[in-house]
């Protein structure tokens, strides 16, 4: 892919990212962090686990980013959580092929011809200070923009106050962008990626739908929609509800995480949630904050779902992963070690199940290696024998599984 991609190790542009981040705290007086930053980031973590009471509301919008305080909160420490976390889900998406195309252009009246990366336009809808525009601004430039190209970035968010961070943030970041900001949609425009993180779970069902809808209807002809929620049992399976009545949406198709377009009644049913997950190196403030609030942001999780329109959806899944493949399964869950066995959900297939799938350490083989190797979110291509046994299915030493990451 890009060029910094080819040099520089992935735990480097993930540290590249959170030092660029800590800059820019730095110079909002944010960090280092002052006395009362740690609890008034637990009071924020506990509105949004839904542990104490709900989010501060004026009745019209949520106020924790209009009081000094909370923001500084969300600034310090959920701001660089969900920022790299776009990052690296973009990375997982693009690794299977899944975001939209950026065609070179050659500019007619230029002689010689120089190439250059038509710019995405770019919706980062409840943009809060930019989080995920930042985490996508930073892929873009390690990744796809080997000419610069200048993404064109739309910042849409009900709280005025934030907008004004979100700018001054993503300014000061010097990456090549063209920043605009607003409290609504720019009217007959439409986008090349529509990020929507962490905000459907702040309005109410009706809302989030019509927020989806109203989203949806600005996609470019190969544009992408990233919606992102926190994995909370709560916020994850309202998202598995949403997913489920858009299966039979006539305008977009659902291309990332599924493997399968069956609804996910299984999983609604024992009351259980599904979400990914990503490793990041997490930088000390956080770790400092997390060890005075009892928290674990060791590890980035997310419920997530990236739609594309159903015109191009048959190209997108051409060129990434067959999304019908009947041999394909979506890991979702951790790796379980139990006495001399591994145990891994999978989900996919060829009929949209989620299955119990085991191998005995004793039959680890040549070809069945990479179910030894997998991981939650990982695509695992499965040929050969999975017999039944007990409530699952187990691999043989002759079945084939092939990890696909790029
Ligand atoms: C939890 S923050 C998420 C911010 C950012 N996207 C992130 O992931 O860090 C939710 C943001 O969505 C905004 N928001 C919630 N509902 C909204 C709506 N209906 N229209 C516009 N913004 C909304 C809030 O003001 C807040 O800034």
């Amino acid at each position: 892919m890009g060029k910094k991609d080819a040099t520089l190790p992935e735990t480097q542009t993930t540290q590249s990212l959170t030092a660029l981040i800590e800059g820019l705290l730095v110079d909002e007086h944010i960090l280092p962090a002052q006395r009362g930053l740690a609890r008034n980031v637990g009071d924020l973590s506990d509105f949004f686990n839904r542990l104490k009471k709900p989010l501060p509301t004026s009745g019209k919008e949520h106020l924790y980013m209009s009081d000094p305080d909370l923001r500084a909160a969300y600034l310090a420490y959920f701001f660089p959580v969900n920022c790299v976390k776009t990052f690296l889900l973009l990375r997982r998406i693009a690794s299977e092929g899944f975001l939209p195309p950026m065609s070179p252009t050659t500019p007619k009246t230029s002689t010689p011809p120089t190439t250059t990366a038509t710019p995405w336009r770019i919706l980062d809808f409840g943009c809060g200070p930019g989080s995920a525009a930042l985490g996508t601004a930073f892929y873009l430039e390690s990744h796809l923009n080997p000419h610069s190209a200048v993404a064109e970035l739309y910042l849409v968010d009900q709280s005025a106050t934030v907008l004004e961070t979100a700018v001054r943030l993503l300014e000061r970041s010097d990456l090549p962008l063209q920043i605009h900001a607003a409290s609504r949609i720019p009217q007959e425009m439409d986008f090349d990626l529509i990020l929507a993180f962490n905000v459907l779970n702040e309005n109410t069902v009706e809302e989030s739908q019509r927020i989806f809808t109203l989203l949806k209807n600005r996609l470019s002809p190969t544009g992408r929609l990233l919606v992102a929620e926190p994995a909370l049992r709560e916020t994850a399976r309202r998202l598995i509800e949403l997913r489920d009545q858009l299966l039979t949406d006539p305008d977009v198709a659902l291309l990332w995480p599924c493997c399968h377009c069956a609804n996910c009644q299984g999983i609604l049913a024992e009351n259980d949630w599904c979400h990914g997950t990503e490793v990041w190196e997490r930088p000390d403030w956080i770790a400092q904050i997390d060890r005075e609030i009892g928290s674990k942001k060791e590890r980035l999780n997310y419920a997530a779902l990236l739609y594309a329109t159903k015109d191009s959806a048959g190209t997108a899944s051409a060129s990434g992963t067959n999304i019908t493949s009947d041999t394909t399964w979506r890991v979702v869950s951790d790796p379980i070690i139990e006495r001399g066995k591994r145990l891994l959900y999978l989900c996919g297939g060829p009929t949209g199940e989620r299955i119990r799938a085991t191998a005995l350490e004793r039959h680890l083989s040549e070809k069945n290696r990479d179910f030894f190797a997998a991981r939650r979110y990982d695509l695992l291509r499965i040929e050969g024998t999975l017999e039944k046994k007990g409530d699952g299915f187990r691999l043989s030493p002759e079945t084939t599984a092939t990890l696909r990451r790029s």
